[in-house]
């Protein structure tokens, strides 16, 4: 019999619908609009629209956009920072398929920055060749798509939303999926929804790790479903760091970020004695692929005994910084940084999860009328290491997909009740218990499966890892916080049972020994 999170056997009447979109980042409402509108669809999200990763975003979108970009430099810019683990018949969908995608949000007037005449601004960030990100109010892209999509679906009558709900689990019975389990937070209750097509666009795992730019909603919890719902887990030991997080005011565990695209508009990495020290590491100096500035900075840091590096964006006029990145000017300006006489301090952070549910190119996960979109899913673009800026891209490209997938496979009956079978065994923890594993938890991945990692380090840190999710097998999962750090084990038993399987240093998967 398989596991339920939900710790009581128990038969819910279920709220029958064709197709459920769990996730309302940039992948979900975007799936969820090319829905048939003719079908009955729901979208369940644990928190609003600005809970997700989406939301935060702010480099902006990757697409070959102008006359002078090629398929070919997109493609290449992709497999290069992926290392050689990019599935290349997923990066020639995501390239071919990214601008289409692009001009329909133009379409549905997302506030993207144009210039004078008319043509999108493009930015540059790691790893891209030429400049092709379009963005957003400057470093607000995500806000501002999000939003526009949001008001969208708010506007289209077939889709019911569940705000504030908690995703429990996938249901499934002998066909497949059958429905979704969900804890309403405001009427503190259970809820069932029943449908043959479940589409997971949960975003990523950021919160398992102890410093991150992830919301504090990304737990995994989307991600340990499907595994628990027979969905195969792919490219886990894969964590990408970002180079540029800010070290200023309240450090706590979730970081702000420094885009990429500052370095993209020519800011410069320098040590505590003002010293650039990326020239000669890598053709593309401080525009590298991400894994190889974070651990460039991690080197210099303990080659000085620093804490922390810093940006220079001294070269670029204090009316330019403003208009370009309105958001970062804002929090630098909060801490107190002037950034025409300021280095920015930062350091590296973990930021997205290349890892996840293994999905075809269609969105098809193994669990018949299961699909997976965005950061939950592995759908082999981004190999070892992501291109910046391309993960916006694939939201669109394979929420698209996913939604033309459901479309096409018709309707199909719905049970009218979904049975859970739970486990009244299990043991109950004390909010103080459940605390301290999530903080143990948190260390031992960060230390042990960080940006540069160590054979002995990784074989000690999956067994301490081993001990906690078997521990939480056994724990009775009636509330959300419970249910959160059961899946928080899950994904880290993941990472580190993939870290310590992998025999060669690939990408984001660097091992020093
Ligand atoms: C950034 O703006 O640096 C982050 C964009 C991304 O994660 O691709």
């Amino acid at each position: 019999m398989r596991r339920y999170l939900f710790s009581e056997t128990r038969r819910f009447e279920a709220q029958p619908f064709d197709a459920v979109v769990v996730g309302s980042g940039i992948a979900g409402l975007y799936a969820a609009l090319h829905l048939d509108p003719a079908m009955k669809v729901a979208v369940v999200t644990k928190t609003g629209l600005d809970g997700s990763s989406s939301w935060q975003a702010q480099g902006g979108i990757a697409a070959v956009l102008t006359d002078e970009d090629r398929f070919q430099l997109h493609m290449e810019d992709t497999l290069r920072a992926g290392a050689g683990l990019c599935d290349e018949e997923a990066v020639k969908v995501l390239v071919e398929e990214g601008p289409r995608d692009i001009r329909q949000l133009e379409e549905w007037e997302v506030p993207f920055d144009y210039d004078e005449s008319g043509r999108l601004i493009l930015g540059r960030e790691g790893g891209h060749r030429l400049r092709r990100i379009a963005h957003c109010d400057g470093d607000a892209t995500g806000r501002e798509t999000t939003r526009r999509l949001g008001q969208l679906l708010s506007a289209a009558g077939f889709v019911t939303p569940f705000f504030r709900h908690y995703l429990a689990d996938v249901v499934t019975d002998e066909k497949g999926v059958c429905g979704v389990l969900l804890y309403d937070e405001e009427k503190r209750t259970w809820r069932a929804l029943a449908t043959r097509h479940v589409i997971l666009a949960t975003g990523g795992v950021g919160q398992v790790y102890a410093h991150t730019t992830n919301p504090r909603g990304a737990v995994g919890d989307g991600m340990a479903c499907a595994f628990r719902a027979g969905g195969r887990a792919k490219n886990m030991e894969m964590v990408q760091f970002h180079p540029t997080t800010l070290m200023a005011g309240e450090v706590d565990d979730r970081l702000f970020l420094i885009s990429e695209a500052v370095r993209g508009e020519g800011a410069v990495l320098r040590n505590g004695r003002g010293e650039a020290f990326m020239q000669g590491k890598h053709p593309m100096a401080d525009l590298a692929p991400r894994d190889i500035v974070t651990r460039c900075i991690l080197k210099e840091l303990r080659r000085t005994g620093e804490d922390r590096a810093y940006l220079d964006c001294s070269h670029m006029t204090r009316d330019f910084f403003y208009h370009r990145f309105p958001n970062i000017s804002a929090r630098c300006e909060k801490e107190g940084i002037e950034l025409t006489r300021d280095f920015i301090p930062i350091h590296p952070a973990q930021h997205y999860f290349m890892g996840g549910v293994e999905t075809s190119l269609t969105g098809e996960t193994a669990v018949p009328g299961l699909y997976c979109c965005g950061e939950v899913s592995c759908t082999g673009v981004h190999g070892a290491n992501r291109l910046a800026s391309n993960s916006m891209l694939e939201c669109l490209v394979f929420g698209r997909r996913c939604a033309e997938t459901v479309k096409g496979a018709g309707a199909s009956s719905v049970p009218e009740t979904l049975a859970v079978a739970g486990d009244g065994r299990l043991l109950s923890l004390s909010p103080e218990e459940r605390r301290q594993d999530r903080k143990e938890l948190r260390k031992t991945l960060s230390h042990a499966f960080g940006p540069v990692r160590h054979t002995g380090e990784m074989q000690y840190g999956l067994a301490k890892l081993s001990s906690l999710a078997d521990k939480y097998d056994h724990v009775a999962c009636a509330d959300p916080a419970t249910m959160e750090l059961c899946n928080m084990t899950t994904v880290a038993l993941g990472i580190a049972k993939a870290a310590c399987a992998r025999k060669d240093s690939v990408g984001a998967h660097y091992v020093e020994d």
